[in-house]
């Protein structure tokens, strides 16, 4: 495949700008892999720290949302797990994971992503990368979290489509596609980990701390999330539909509230909320 390589891990390590995920041990790399997540959600249950983050070049059962199949372009994709242990709940993780994709983009090819209600992050309205977040518990009763990132670096959407069905000719994109040059993955990756665990840590610190002084004082870091991610979230004030499994709402978009649920305002007037689905924009 054109653009296709291996990652190359040392050059990763070098770019690496974190303190603590993928850091020495916490770094794993496999050329293939059946899923990143399935990896991280059985070393979660092996091991009792986080930042753990598994990498590999191609997966053979990569899983998407809503019980879907994620496909890839082997040496072409970032696919990635992080093994993490929030104190906070599992909606502020999405929403800090999709702003992060969304700005590590930017920083990395200047290309200019919004988010898809909950977390599809579209460029020029075709998806280039998908998050799944998987929760369980740990022996001590601990909440896991495995984060796992699906991005499209580089390629042609045609490889994508040949690997799964026609229709991600007109649904899907790549960087590359878009930006017109090939984009280091390494460094997407470096830019992804660093901005991921400056919010995690700071959503730990927060829910950590149980200071009454800084809670009143300051607006909680939380609260700034929430309010980041609604703002780049390009479904609201739109007639959208949500597709259910066979059943199809549609209303207007008004708002997402603090669990990231979507309020959707239907045509009798009700106003509904929404945990899952896929939002799509009628035409005509
Ligand atoms: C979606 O359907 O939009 C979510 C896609 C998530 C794909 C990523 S790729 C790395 C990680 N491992 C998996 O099996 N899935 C996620």
């Amino acid at each position: 495949m054109d653009g296709a390589s291996l990652l190359d891990i040392e050059v990763l390590r070098r770019l690496l700008d974190t303190q603590y995920f993928a850091i020495d041990d916490r770094l794993l790399y496999q050329p293939v892999v059946d899923s990143t997540n399935v990896l991280a959600m059985q070393l979660a249950h092996q091991r009792p720290d986080e930042g753990v983050v598994v990498l590999t070049d191609s997966q053979t059962t990569g899983k998407g949302r809503l019980g879907r199949h994620w496909v890839d372009v082997s040496g072409c994709n970032v696919l990635l797990s992080i093994l993490l242990r929030p104190l906070f709940p599992p909606p502020l993780l999405l929403m800090i994971s999709s702003l992060t994709v969304v700005d590590a983009i930017a920083e990395t090819c200047g290309v200019s992503a919004t988010i898809k209600w909950p977390n599809d992050i579209l460029v020029e309205n075709r998806k280039v990368a998908g998050i799944l977040i998987e929760t369980s518990h740990d022996q001590t009763g601990r909440m896991v979290a495995i984060l796992g990132i699906g991005i499209n670096v580089n390629g042609r959407v045609q490889e994508l489509a040949e690997q799964a069905q026609a229709s991600l000719m007109t649904t899907a994109t790549t960087l590359e596609a878009v930006c017109g040059h090939m984009v280091s993955r390494e460094t997407l990756i470096a830019h992804l980990l660093h901005r991921i665990e400056m919010d995690y840590l700071a959503l730990q610190h927060e829910y950590m701390s149980s200071s009454p002084i800084s809670k009143e004082q300051y607006m909680p870091i939380s609260r700034l999330m929430r309010e980041r991610w609604r703002s780049r979230l390009s479904t609201l004030g739109r007639a959208i539909q949500v597709q259910q499994g066979n059943a199809l709402v549609s209303g207007f978009a008004e708002d997402v509230d603090d669990n990231g649920e979507l309020l959707l305002r239907r045509h009798s007037g009700e106003l509904v909320s929404i945990t899952w689905g896929d939002v799509g924009y009628p035409t005509g």
